[in-house]
Order: C-alpha cells, then structure tokens, then sequence
C-alpha cells in the first residue's frame, strides 16, 4: 500500500536517513552540490524552523521518498528524492502533484542541475517553465498553470 502524508518528528530522522543512504552523484543531483554528512543533518534539522513541509510516500510502511516545500517569500521551493530501490515507478510524479497541490495558491519554483533529465522531466509535466542559470535549470510554475486541463486541486 502506498500512500502520500506530511511527516514530522521521528519521521524526520527517518527522512534525513533516506537523504544520508544516497551515492554522492543523487547527493549532488538533490541538493544542487556535494553536501557532506554533517550538512545533509543540519538540512533537515532546521526545516522545522524554517517553516517547510515535508510530505513523504510511505510503500509497506517503509519511506520512500519524500518532497520538501519550503518558503520562499511569497513562492515556495520545492525539492523531491526518492529512493533508488523505489524509482522509476512514479513516486516522484505522485508526490510532485501532491506538492503543488498543497502549494496551490503560491508561486511554485524548482531548481534543478541541467544534467538531471528525470527531474527535468517531471518539472515540465507538472507545468513548470524552465530556464538555465549557469550549471542549473530554474523552475517557475506560475499560479495559474494546470495540468492537462485538470487543476491541480483536484489531484
Ligand atoms: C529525480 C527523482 C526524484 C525521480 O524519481 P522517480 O520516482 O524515479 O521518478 P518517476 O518514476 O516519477 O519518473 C519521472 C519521470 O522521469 C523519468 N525518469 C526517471 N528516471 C530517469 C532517468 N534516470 N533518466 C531519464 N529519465 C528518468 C521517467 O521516465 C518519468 O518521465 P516520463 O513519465 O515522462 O517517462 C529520483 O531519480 C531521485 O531521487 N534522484 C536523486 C535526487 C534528485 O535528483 N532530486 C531532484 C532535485 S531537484
């Protein structure tokens, strides 16, 4: 069974867990540079504070994967990581539309390195218009862009 919902507390050293087990080329790919143990930790220790939401996919009751949104000014930021065992079966789709559906009613924005096709992929199905900035593409899903015809509130 699989199933979308926000985490907190224990669940978050649960999630830091997750972004710990990544090679350093997803590590890299998730946090846009080499990020070291110790900073992956302080990351998820100060979301809480910085006022982001954490929504994780839980399959088997195991996580795995998860999409942070995080505020910035009136937009919010997201970033998504999915463990490898699980990719490449729609869990970040899943939970990017489940983001943009919470995040509904903010500018959403994504930034993501250029070499990353799945996540470049996914980005410009769920309606964000891409632009390069240096080694990176930057995201923007204006307000009021749909999927399909289908507003996102209905996801
Ligand atoms: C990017 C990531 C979140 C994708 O997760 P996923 O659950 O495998 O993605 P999905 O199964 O929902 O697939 C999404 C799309 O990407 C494509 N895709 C997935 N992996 C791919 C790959 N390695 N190369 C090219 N395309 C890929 C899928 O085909 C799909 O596109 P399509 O439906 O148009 O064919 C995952 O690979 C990951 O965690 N990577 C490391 C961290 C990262 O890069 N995070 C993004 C930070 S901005």
């Amino acid at each position: 069974m699989q199933r979308i919902r926000p985490i907190s507390g224990a669940w978050l050293a649960c999630y830091a867990e997750l972004l710990l087990a990544l090679d350093a080329t997803d590590r890299r790919l998730r946090f846009g540079a080499p990020a070291t143990d110790a900073a992956v930790r302080a990351h998820v220790a100060a979301l809480t504070a910085r006022g982001a939401m954490v929504l994780a996919m839980f399959r088997d009751g195991a996580l795995a994967g998860a999409v942070e949104l995080a505020p910035d000014g009136t937009a919010v930021e997201l970033a998504i990581v999915v463990a490898p065992p699980a990719r490449r079966r729609g869990i970040a789709w899943r939970l990017l539309r489940a983001a943009l559906a919470v995040a509904r009613g903010s500018e959403a924005r994504v930034q993501i390195l250029a070499e990353n096709r799945a996540m470049r992929r996914l980005a410009v199905r769920g309606g964000f218009v891409l632009r390069p900035s240096g080694a990176e593409m930057l995201g923007v899903r204006p307000l009021e862009r749909r999927i399909g015809g289908n507003s996102l509130a209905a996801a």
